[in-house]
């Protein structure tokens, strides 16, 4: 890989903590599991799109931005930790929000949405489920180029190269922390969606050559398409840090079997994960993706896809604002 010059923030004073689920291992009776917590990085309640937000944010002021605009969903954890990164920065936010394909938007909805109005957003534009966000995005960047403002957009979940460099910086980060510890790990499990971190997290192992494999649970699409989405961003992100050439497509390997009915629709097995993982280990994960993504690296158990001497190191991406907004699904029924 050769050396590439790039501006990073830095929003988390060190590595997140790998911790062993010694619980959760036992229960499930399959291979040692342990979890990398990047819930616990920096800005407003952490989650992965800090790492992302590091090389984003120091691109846009580098460029001279003084307002960032991105987008995602009414719960969207990039948006909150967007608008965030600009509250550190004294940079103004404005956020597109895509409403939901099923039920109404809510103006008074909690969780993430909360936090938006909380944090400030200069602007929030609510769009209707079939709008393509990044043209409503460019509407909102021309107006305030016209009033003589310099706007950055950042794409949907901050995946792009320069997002993905964060988890490049992240896979480089674990293989450390395997070094220290004496732990390789065999696989990494993590949650995917516009695919930036397991795009991030197969170009930083390759670019360590490291035997570490990367599965992808998807929370929405299926397999064929999120494999082809993520293999396209790593490919771009590889040809930009000078490892094209060395990725193999049959690295990405994404399941889409623990969707179930759809982005942000609660499933048995989530809800069964996310108490799994509350009860056994006092870990709290999200309802939309770290749910899901457990319920995948539990399923994946339960099917004998590792062996017991493997070691799986499960990412905690964050999302715990979003659990807030559904407690019909954890209260005890009356
Ligand atoms: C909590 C959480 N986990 C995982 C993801 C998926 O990450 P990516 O979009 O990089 O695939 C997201 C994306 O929004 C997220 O908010």
């Amino acid at each position: 890989m050769k050396p590439i010059r790039y501006e990073r923030k830095i929003y988390t004073p060190g590595p997140t903590p790998i911790e062993r689920l010694s619980r959760l291992s036992k229960e499930l009776g399959g291979p040692t599991i342990s979890i990398k917590r990047d819930d616990l990085l920096g800005l407003t309640a952490g989650g992965n799109k800090t790492r992302k937000l590091e090389y984003l944010v120091a691109d846009a002021i580098r460029q001279g931005a003084d307002t960032l605009i991105t987008c995602g969903a009414v719960q969207s954890n990039h948006c909150r930790l967007t608008l965030a990164a600009a509250v550190r920065e004294g940079l103004r936010c404005q956020l597109v929000l895509s409403a939901p394909e099923t039920g109404d938007y809510n103006p008074q909805a909690s969780g993430n949405h909360l936090l938006f109005h909380l944090l400030g957003a200069e602007k929030i534009e609510v769009v209707s489920a079939d709008k393509d966000l990044l043209a409503e995005m460019d509407v909102l960047a021309e107006s305030l180029r016209k009033a003589g403002r310099k706007p950055y957009l950042i794409p949907v979940g901050g995946s792009n190269e320069v997002g993905s460099l964060g988890y490049m910086a992240c896979a480089e980060e674990i293989e450390q922390q395997a070094w220290e510890s004496c732990t390789p790990y065999d696989y990494v499990v993590t949650a995917t969606g516009s695919g930036g971190t397991q795009a991030g997290l197969i170009a930083g192992f390759a670019a360590r050559q490291s035997g570490t494999k990367v599965i992808g649970v998807n929370v929405s699409r299926d397999r064929a398409a999120q494999e082809a989405k993520v293999l396209e961003l790593l490919q771009r992100t590889a040809a930009w840090v000078g490892l094209e050439g060395q990725i193999q497509p049959e690295w990405v390997q994404c399941e889409d079997r623990f969707v179930g009915p759809g982005y942000a629709i609660p499933t048995e097995e989530m809800v069964e994960a996310v108490q799994l993982v509350a009860r056994t280990e006092g870990i709290l994960l999200d309802p939309v993706y770290t749910g899901k993504a457990m319920a995948g690296l539990i399923g994946l158990v339960r099917e004998g896809r590792f062996g017991r001497d493997d070691h799986v190191l499960f990412l905690h991406t964050g999302g715990s604002p979003a659990l807030y907004t559904v407690p019909e699904l954890f209260l005890p029924k009356v």
